[in-house]
């Protein structure tokens, strides 16, 4: 039976009784459209994992490979790519901390870091506790990677830099595309840096569009990668993700301290490894609903708020508007909450270039996004 849109199955009172982070931050009177969360059911493999476990007190340590082994299937199946050894990868807690033990491994104390910004703020906040010091890249007009401007960058953080990829970026959607990858792979080579890249959104691309894993670039031999079903199956409550090391990064990887593998939830893990190997289904669903809402939201802008630029991303449940047309002499973010009763991420955290900007998430149902984006105009008419 084929799997009906994820994205409006649940109403918004439903969505309430929620007690996490998307739908408890704000007053009830607000629309949360913000963290990466998806306003979905679980998708039902998943469900059926956990309530498997559950019925079984499966809820012990984990052992064994198995979301390994599901990863490399899915990154075969749906990306073409084979090159996904599960000897060459490791249980981490989720991917933030597994970005920050990745970095341990190529850098030192006070060795910096080159991001393409804007990017997800949690970037610059992990990073300031880690001690490595930030070097913006910007990302281009177009919010692709600037080959010119990533070279500046390596240059100007010398040797021992790392390179934080963010790819598909958050948020403006950007899926890199292997010869941009292969571009900035030749490039971090040259100039001796190592790339971690975070590919968290990998599975969520808009329809026609092919992700490329950056470990199956050339020159992407000694990258470490993160990946996780996370955000594409709504799973951050059940932490798990997994670190992954091209066949020149093998040895780096081996010195992950063991007791990082002791971060991740066992259940978590059951519930990652099910999304990948039975969830594509319920992913395909999910993307068709997102291509929807993606065009909605193009469709509404025009017409309601056609000051604000957006241009569609590949990529991610994310869409990352550029409000500076409104002339709003505040943050846009501010005044879509305060008077709009809409709560969006201010595009200010993001790093250089987002000020001006919000980030909407569009995993949400068609109402909402219609019923924010009504609220957004009448905040600024
Ligand atoms: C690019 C990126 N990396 C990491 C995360 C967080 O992942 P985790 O919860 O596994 O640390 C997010 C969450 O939205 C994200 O967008």
């Amino acid at each position: 039976m084929a799997v009906p849109n994820p994205l409006t199955q649940l109403s918004v009172e439903q969505l309430r009784r929620r007690s996490s982070m998307k739908w408890r931050t704000y007053p009830e009177d607000v629309l949360p459209l913000w963290v990466a969360e998806m306003d979905v059911p679980l998708a039902e493999p998943v469900a059926q994992a956990v309530r498997a476990a559950v019925d079984l007190g499966d809820t012990g340590y984990p052992a064994g490979t198995a979301y390994a082994e599901a990863l490399a299937a899915f990154a075969r199946g749906r990306w073409g790519w084979d090159g996904l050894a599960v000897e060459r990868t490791a249980l981490v807690p989720d991917v933030m901390l597994g970005v920050v033990e990745m970095l341990k491994l190529v850098s030192g104390p006070g060795d910096p870091v080159v991001v393409n910004c804007p990017v997800y703020p949690p970037f610059y906040l992990f990073l300031r506790s880690l001690g490595r010091p930030v070097v913006e890249a910007p990302l281009d007009p177009a919010g692709r990677i600037d080959l010119a401007t990533l070279r500046d960058a390596f240059a100007r953080a010398g040797e021992r830099a790392a390179y934080l990829l963010c790819s598909p970026h958050n948020p403006t959607g950007t899926v890199h595309t292997a010869a941009e990858l292969a571009d900035a792979a030749r490039l971090a080579h040259d100039h001796g840096v190592r790339v971690v890249a975070d590919e968290i959104h990998a599975p969520v691309v808009a329809t026609g569009t092919t992700f490329t894993p950056y470990l199956s670039v050339p020159g992407g031999e000694n990258g470490l990668s993160l990946m996780s079903s996370s955000k594409a199956w709504n799973l951050a409550g059940l932490k798990a993700a997994l670190a992954i090391a091209g066949p020149e990064a093998a040895a780096d990887l081996a010195r992950l301290p063991e007791e990082v593998g002791h971060g991740p939830s066992h259940v978590g893990i059951l519930a990652h490894t099910a999304a990948l190997r039975d969830g594509g289904d319920w992913l395909d669903a999910l993307l068709t609903g997102l291509d929807r809402n993606r065009a909605l939201l193009a469709d509404l802008l025009a017409e309601h708020l056609p000051a604000v630029r957006y241009r569609p991303g590949q990529g991610t449940y994310l869409a990352w508007l550029d409000c500076r047309g409104l002339g709003l002499p505040d943050d846009p973010a501010a005044v879509f909450l305060e008077r709009g009763r809409v709560a969006l991420n201010s595009g200010a955290d993001f790093g250089t270039g987002g000020a001006g900007f919000v980030r909407l998430n569009l995993a949400t149902s068609p109402e909402v996004i219609t019923e924010a984006v009504r609220r957004m105009a009448d905040a600024v008419s």
